[in-house]
């Protein structure tokens, strides 16, 4: 279609200023390397935390805060935030603060020989979130998520769908992100010049990852959805097999 972008999206150079039209800068749109589709997205998003030390271009970090501000918002107030992180002094007290959080977290699973033990699945991501804490530094891009505070009724339902938003563009466009909140501490708020009206949701480290995604696994529908009331089972999900709902949309 004329006048449109590779990605589709439509170039409006033109808007009207103060002293009439002013010309913008056409938009720079990210090359699409291969869009997976919704569900295939949805079903693969992983919270990866392993990342190559490939900066992430702004025309990239562009496309997904501007997929993340297409989400819904309480009265669409629209009051997200985020600030991109990418000063080495930061990520630094990020890091260290991530290690302190890890020595604490990990604690309760015992010695690393004792993590060594648990069932693969548990090990495997524990091992990732230790990886991400002690490399926190590394990774390319934190992108913190603001919202305001006291504003909403449910506090972080007017933030989150957003953060869901940029983790599955991030994932479209190739990236990997995981929620990281490991490193989250109240100076944190001075060094970013946070206002006290704002609250951090969350920190999402962001980067072209070396693990691979998905599928996710997740209990099946018919053990967390019920049918009019809380713990009436919904008969037609008991009958589901909890395999092969995700072969439809993964290239299996
Ligand atoms: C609100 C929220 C907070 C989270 N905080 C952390 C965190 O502090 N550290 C971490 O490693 N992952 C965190 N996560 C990511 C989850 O642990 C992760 O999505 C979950 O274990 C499922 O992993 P998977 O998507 O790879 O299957 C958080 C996710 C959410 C939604």
């Amino acid at each position: 279609m004329a006048g449109r972008t590779p990605a589709g999206l439509s170039r409006k150079g033109q808007t009207h200023g103060p002293n009439g039209p002013e010309r913008r800068a056409p938009a720079i749109v990210p090359r699409v390397v291969h869009d997976p589709g919704l569900f295939q997205t949805m079903y693969s998003t992983r919270a990866l935390r392993r990342f190559k030390p490939d900066p992430v271009p702004d025309e990239v970090l562009f496309q997904l805060f501007d997929a993340a501000i297409r989400a819904s918002s309480g009265q669409n107030a629209q009051d997200w935030r985020f600030i991109i992180i990418r000063d080495a002094k930061v990520k630094a007290q990020l890091r260290e603060w991530a290690a302190e959080g890890w020595a604490r977290y990990s604690a309760r699973f015992g010695a690393p020989e004792d993590i060594a033990r648990l069932p693969r699945n548990q090990r495997l991501s524990l091992n990732s979130v230790r990886d991400l804490a002690l490399n926190l530094d590394k990774v390319p891009v934190i992108v913190a998520v603001l919202g305001m505070r006291n504003r909403h009724s449910t506090p972080g339902g007017s933030t989150f769908p957003a953060v869901q938003n940029f983790q599955l563009a991030a994932r479209a466009l190739g990236l990997g992100s995981s929620i990281f909140n490991l490193p989250l501490r109240e100076p944190l708020y001075e060094m970013l010049g946070v206002p006290e009206n704002n609250q951090i949701y969350c920190l999402i480290p962001l980067g072209y990852p070396t693990d691979k995604q998905g599928p996710v696994n997740r209990k099946p529908v018919r053990s967390v959805v019920y049918d009019g009331s809380f713990g009436a089972p919904w008969q037609f999900a008991q009958e589901q097999p909890d395999e092969g709902w995700e072969e439809r949309w993964l290239d299996v």
